[in-house]
């Protein structure tokens, strides 16, 4: 995710923005640019880490600045897309996306501009210096601009006219204030400012900063507003982690977040944007990941196959060497958080070699899974630190839902109306997903906590819940966890289930929710300690469970994801009572690029 870093004072701009963005570095990104005042406002940018801008910068001084790490979205990840961007007398820098920036950029070029960027947030520039040559008039100016923008920011601006202020404004992308000695700065977060003061102010939206020697905070009727001055307590890698005592439990907590991001790009435009593959040509799909990406792609052959639609999903490491059943009218969709995994990777390079139409489905912008693939589809969960993931497969399965969807609606499977009905709950789902965020599973997670096997249970969609969730327990927490298809157990370890063995059974499909209750009552019957997941139009007064965890019932294409929430923090809170180093589980990489 983007890092801002503005800073106005008696010392070296550009040093103190070098270090600010430097403590922003675990946001992730591919690209930095600085901009300082002399005589001018000028702007140097480079291609990857930030040591390849220091190298440009040594030596420059000023008073004034604003630098950037851009995580790329509209656009790869080359010099001309990073910011800051300037147009006419605006230099600006932008976290979030303009998701109208489309129409707005037709509308400025009919003006007149002309862009170098693919990016979004030169045409913001653009936009500012369009109304600020009709009015010169800066804080208007900005109000103006921002009443067009639709989707989320923060922005960091520097005008030509004002070489002693920065100006700044926020929605939906975090902004604080750091106030110093004799130095102001901006920031998208706390870590940025440390090394220099703990002194902030939290930005609200419809505030618009402007910072000199002096803060100023103005409300929309531009009157300066009152702001409390926050004091932060804690070190720089606390700061990092907002608060959360490790990154896997922060990245759970983004996953509202990380909903509306994924799939907002597809609803904003209406279906047509959502639809706007075709998978008529197609009668097969090969699904192909590694690790929980390949856990994401048996949700997503449950729900695709809900709508007529053959799919098969394969281990990249076994599908790289096995024969391909393939033809000219297969689609192979490859899943990867990285985009870099060697296996996945190769399985790309062998289906491409024969002609066969590709489809990524990745977070990290630019990675070699999405430039090679013939289409890509980020999921824009943002940086994931934690080993462990958590958000990343949590948009994987997102996107794979929107896919069905498309994919039903294409082979007629699925009508105008029935698609209408089921996006109608997306715009509220984030709050259900922070509802069951805030669930209470710490009584479940002591209760379980020293074993050291577990199980989970579950048929077809179920039962590939349940193997994210054994793998999430398993990875960071050693328990030796097995998850089964429920009818499957009686003909393998039953004998394994011994009295208070933790069982999790998951039960949101309904067409085979008795099935698996039958089998919940055998494991019961051998003494299992049952912890139940099920959705609230299935629930009953058991007799069977030791704990239940009853979730909303939206619909097909929503329910997996809330049922992976309970498993994730679970998982979380087990490895921490067992004292595991959750975040860098032994022996296992974020990114594995090597076979
Ligand atoms: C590693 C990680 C897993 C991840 C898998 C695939 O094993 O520890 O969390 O699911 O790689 O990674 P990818 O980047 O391709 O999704």
């Amino acid at each position: 995710m983007c890092g801002i870093v503005g800073y106005v004072g008696n010392k070296n701009a550009v040093n103190s923005i070098m270090s600010g963005l430097k403590s922003l570095e675990y946001r992730g990104y591919d690209s930095a640019g600085i901009a300082y005042y002399d005589k001018e406002f000028k702007i140097i940018k480079a291609e990857g880490k930030l040591n390849n801008l220091e190298k440009k910068i040594n030596g420059l001084n000023s008073n004034i600045g604003i630098g950037h790490t851009r995580w790329a979205t509209h656009g790869k990840p080359t010099v001309e897309n990073a910011h800051p961007h300037k147009v006419g007398k605006f230099t600006i820098v932008h976290n979030g996306i303009i998701e109208n920036y489309d129409s707005l950029r037709k509308l400025l070029v009919s003006d007149g501009y002309t862009f170098k960027s693919e990016t979004d947030t030169e045409v913001v520039a653009a936009l500012l210096d369009k109304f600020y040559s009709e009015k010169a008039d800066i804080l208007k100016v900005i109000s103006e601009a921002r009443k067009l923008l639709i989707g989320s920011y923060a922005f960091g601006i520097l005008c030509d006219d004002y070489k002693d202020s920065l100006f700044a404004l926020r929605k939906d992308s975090p902004l604080i204030v750091g106030i110093g000695e004799n130095e102001n700065f901006i920031a998208s977060d706390v870590p940025a400012i440390l090394k220099y003061t703990n002194k902030y102010i939290l930005i609200d939206e419809g505030e618009i900063v402007e910072i000199s020697n002096k803060v100023k905070i103005y409300d929309e009727y531009f009157n300066i507003k009152e702001k409390e001055i926050l004091t932060f307590d804690g070190d720089l890698e606390s700061a990092e982690k907002g608060g959360y005592e490790h990154f896997m439990l922060k990245e759970i907590h983004e996953e509202p977040n990380v909903f509306k991001n994924s799939t907002i790009p597809f609803l904003k435009f209406g279906l047509e944007s959502l639809l706007s593959r075709d998978f008529s040509k197609y009668t097969s799909i090969d699904i192909v990941g590694c690790g929980s990406a390949y856990h994401a792609g048996l949700v997503g052959k449950s729900l695709i196959e809900s709508y007529g639609m053959r799919v098969n999903v394969y281990v990249a490491s076994e599908y790289r060497y096995q024969k391909l059943f393939t033809n000219k009218n297969s689609l192979v969709i490859l899943i990867s958080q990285s985009g870099e995994t060697a296996d996945t990777l190769a399985c790309l390079r062998k289906v491409k070699e024969k002609g066969i139409d590709t489809l990524g489905i990745v977070n990290v912008v630019g990675s070699s899974i999405a430039r090679e693939a013939d289409s890509t589809i980020y999921i824009k969960a943002g940086p994931e630190i934690s080993v462990a993931t958590t958000k990343a497969y949590f948009a994987q399965v997102a996107i794979l839902g929107l896919l069905a969807l498309n994919i039903g609606y294409s082979r007629e499977e699925l009508s105008e109306n029935q698609l209408e009905e089921i996006l109608k709950k997306y715009s509220t789902f984030p709050e259900i997903i922070e509802q069951v965020i805030n669930y209470e599973y710490s009584e479940i997670s002591n209760s379980i906590y020293n074993y050291e096997t577990c199980f989970f249970i579950g048929r077809l969609i179920d039962y590939s819940l349940c193997l994210e969730g054994c793998l999430k327990l398993k990875e960071i927490s050693y328990i030796n966890s097995i998850a089964y298809p429920a009818g499957e157990l009686k003909h393998g370890t039953i004998s394994l289930i011994e009295d208070d063995i933790p069982v999790f059974a998951v039960v949101t499909d309904k067409t085979i929710a008795d099935k698996t209750i039958s089998n919940i009552k055998e494991v019961k019957a051998r003494g299992a300690k049952v912890i139940l997941i099920i959705t609230e139009d299935l629930d009953d007064d058991f007799d069977f469970t030791d704990y239940k965890i009853v979730i909303p019932n939206v619909n097909k294409i929503l329910n997996p994801l809330l049922v992976t929430i309970p498993l994730q923090i679970i998982s979380y809170e087990v490895a921490k009572l067992r004292k595991c180093d959750i975040d860098k589980p032994k022996n296992l990489a974020k990114s594995v690029t090597v076979e």
